[in-house]
């Protein structure tokens, strides 16, 4: 993944037309063949009426002269209403194709977006640019739907029927269809103004509205709600909302200002083409050069002409325009980079090797881990301890694959992480992260969507429950593994401390070699973690496991500990050895032993409570 990120390439609309037009029509080709040809008939259509026009006006004139019979002008009249008619069914039929299929088109291009997505290098996500793009991409698909569906339109209608009028015009005069001309060029400048303020816009307004968008979440979502309530955040939290809108507001009003000042002052320009056709036209048939036919049928269809084209231009290609700065994005994202793997399947799991692994953030120039050589043993329980912001998440991350080393290299059974690719690195990992989801599905939903392929019945439920220290019988889950746990969607909320164990046993149900517990015990106090920890490594006997905290009470069952420090491996040995040893395992395990020791008296002290009125302790 190349630091700078792809989004800041600019596609002009030729390039935006040649990568769009495939990818959509790709969607949905039967789609786009019968939108064409239906709307080159309609154009085709309209042309028609207006030499079916011209053939009555003469025919009325003839007869008005007293030259022929009302028959020939009826004659004239039944193919003027049939041209109509042909018209209005082929207009009807045009417009309602693209609703139908338009949003089978969107879930098409939805799905590309999401698959694009799951093969993105993880790293981009923290990448504020790259999240910046998935923003600006999501809104680029629904223009682009569009986009290519008005693109379509202009050439198989609009262009067709210009080029007709245009060779009537010049059967008739052939100086009006440079008048053709004078009233596009105005309009076409603009758009090209336009084109340039609209991406502009786009670019700046992308970021104010991710922050815009967060604000409201602090505000309104269910998460924040309680806290930016009580604390008083909220008025705090509107301020920032109500402060990024209005400068997303007033971005927006600088730009359309702009360009519709423009787009009145070129408007003069239009109407004075438009006048030149009528002087032309007026001028033609005095001097006896085109029929009264000829000059009533062109009138008539040059004020059709000319809001059509106004249509193309101003509305259409105007909006066409403003959306290309977001559709650039929307294939900007596609070109990001993916995760590649020369190698399809990891052998078996095997050791995890590090060798002077190093990684920095993007954007960060502080180096997270720093020169980490250490091989995880297939089969061990590594415990990997350290401060806050030790590295230890990091490091997580570059063991499983999941980032890639800037400098070193990673191989887990022998294969390079590099050349894995993402989903074969998955395979055989399960993993419980700090940030574990609370998924608003059910009890069972939430187990089993760590290995949605799996089947699986009540036993593999219990066995990951148990493992995880849930009890699913409990008055928790009135309707046992089918309870719904949100109160969103009529179910029952849990506490924190249920919630994690949710989380754990969805780590354990996921078929695994390796399993990973990465602090999903902070809302838990270090006596109930270590619990949870030594039960974790007594389940892992015969996998590979590594747990992650910072509270060193709870990893002396461990195989091997690895003491992180600012990004650097400081000790590595058993609890016994590192303890014997001064080091920083020691400095910690002394400043946290208190903890051990306030909490095994504070949980004496809540057993006994509940011994006595004979309730069930809770440390969640
Ligand atoms: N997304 C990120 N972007 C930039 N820096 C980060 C990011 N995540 C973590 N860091 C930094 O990397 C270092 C290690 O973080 P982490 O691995 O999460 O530590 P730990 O898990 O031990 O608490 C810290 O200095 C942290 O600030
Ligand atoms: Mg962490």
């Amino acid at each position: 993944m190349s630091e700078k990120s792809p989004s800041k390439k600019k596609l002009g609309f030729v390039g935006v037309v040649k990568r769009l037009v495939p990818i959509v029509v790709r969607a949905t080709p039967v789609f786009f063949i019968s939108f064409s040809v239906l709307a080159i008939l309609h154009g085709v259509s309209w042309g028609f009426e207006t030499m079916m026009q011209q053939r009555f006006f003469d025919a009325a004139t003839v007869f008005a002269q007293g030259e022929s019979t009302i028959r020939s002008v009826l004659v004239a009249l039944a193919f003027l209403g049939g041209a109509n008619i042909l018209c209005q069914v082929l207009n009807g039929v045009v417009n309602f194709v693209p609703e139908v299929l338009g949003q089978k088109v969107i879930g098409r291009l939805s799905k590309g977006i999401h698959e694009k997505m799951a093969r993105l290098d993880p790293k981009c996500f923290e990448d504020t640019d790259v999240l910046d793009d998935i923003n600006k991409a999501l809104q680029g698909q629904n223009n682009a739907l569009w986009f290519v569906f008005m693109l379509c339109a202009i050439f198989t209608f609009y262009v067709p029927y210009f080029i007709f009028m245009g060779w009537y015009l010049f059967t008739l005069k052939p100086i009006l269809v440079i008048s053709i001309v004078i009233i596009f060029i105005p309009a076409f400048l603009t758009q090209i103004v336009r084109t340039k303020v609209f991406a502009k816009l786009e670019d700046k307004s992308a970021p104010k509205r991710r922050e815009f968008d967060y604000y409201e979440s602090c505000i309104v979502s269910r998460e924040y709600f309680k806290e930016t309530r009580l604390l008083g955040g909220y008025k705090y939290f509107k301020k920032l909302y109500l402060d990024t809108l209005d400068t997303l507001q007033k971005l927006k009003f600088q730009a359309t200002l702009k360009t519709n000042l423009l787009e009145l002052l070129m408007s003069f320009l239009t109407v004075l083409g438009f006048s030149t056709i009528f002087l032309m036209l007026f001028d033609a048939v005095m001097k006896g050069e085109i029929t009264v036919g000829a000059f009533a049928a062109v009138t008539n269809s040059i004020g059709l002409l000319y809001s059509i084209m106004e249509e193309v231009v101003c509305r259409h290609a105007g909006q066409m325009a403003q959306s290309m700065g977001s559709i650039t994005n929307y294939l900007n994202f596609l070109d990001l980079e993916e995760r590649q793997g020369k190698v399809q399947e990891v052998p078996q799991l095997g050791d995890v090797v590090l060798e002077g692994v190093s990684f920095k953030y993007p954007g960060s120039e502080k180096y997270a881990v720093k020169d980490v050589s250490f091989t995880l043993k297939h089969g061990e329980t590594l415990a990997i301890v350290g401060e806050n912001g030790s590295g230890k998440s990091t490091l997580i991350r570059l063991l499983t694959g999941i980032y890639l080393p800037d400098e070193g290299r990673v191989t887990i059974g022998g294969v390079d992480t590099r050349d894995l690719p993402l989903d074969a690195l998955y395979r055989n990992t399960s993993a419980v992260f700090q940030k574990y989801q609370r998924y608003l599905m059910t009890f069972e939903d939430n187990i089993t969507i760590s290995d949605a392929k799996k089947t699986f019945d009540d036993l593999a439920l219990d066995d990951a429950c148990r493992k995880a220290g849930v009890d699913s019988n409990g008055r928790s889950f009135p309707e046992g593994y089918k309870t719904m746990l949100s109160r969103e969607f009529d179910g029952v909320d849990l506490s924190g401390g249920q919630w994690q164990r949710v989380a754990i046993a969805r780590g354990f149900f996921r078929d695994h070699q390796l399993i990973i517990l990465d602090e999903p015990t902070a809302a838990i106090d270090p006596y109930e973690e270590t619990r949870v920890y030594n039960r974790f490594a007594e389940i892992s006997k015969d996998k590979t496991a590594v747990i992650v905290t910072h509270r060193l009470g709870s990893v002396k069952l461990a195989d091997r500990i690895v003491v992180l420090k600012d990004g650097k491996v400081v000790q590595v040995g058993t609890h016994d050895e590192l303890i014997a040893r001064s080091g920083e395992y020691h400095r910690l395990y002394k400043s946290q032993e208190k903890w051990y020791v306030e909490d095994a008296e504070k949980k004496k002290m809540t057993e006994e409570l509940a011994d006595s009125f004979n309730l069930q302790p809770s440390f969640a």
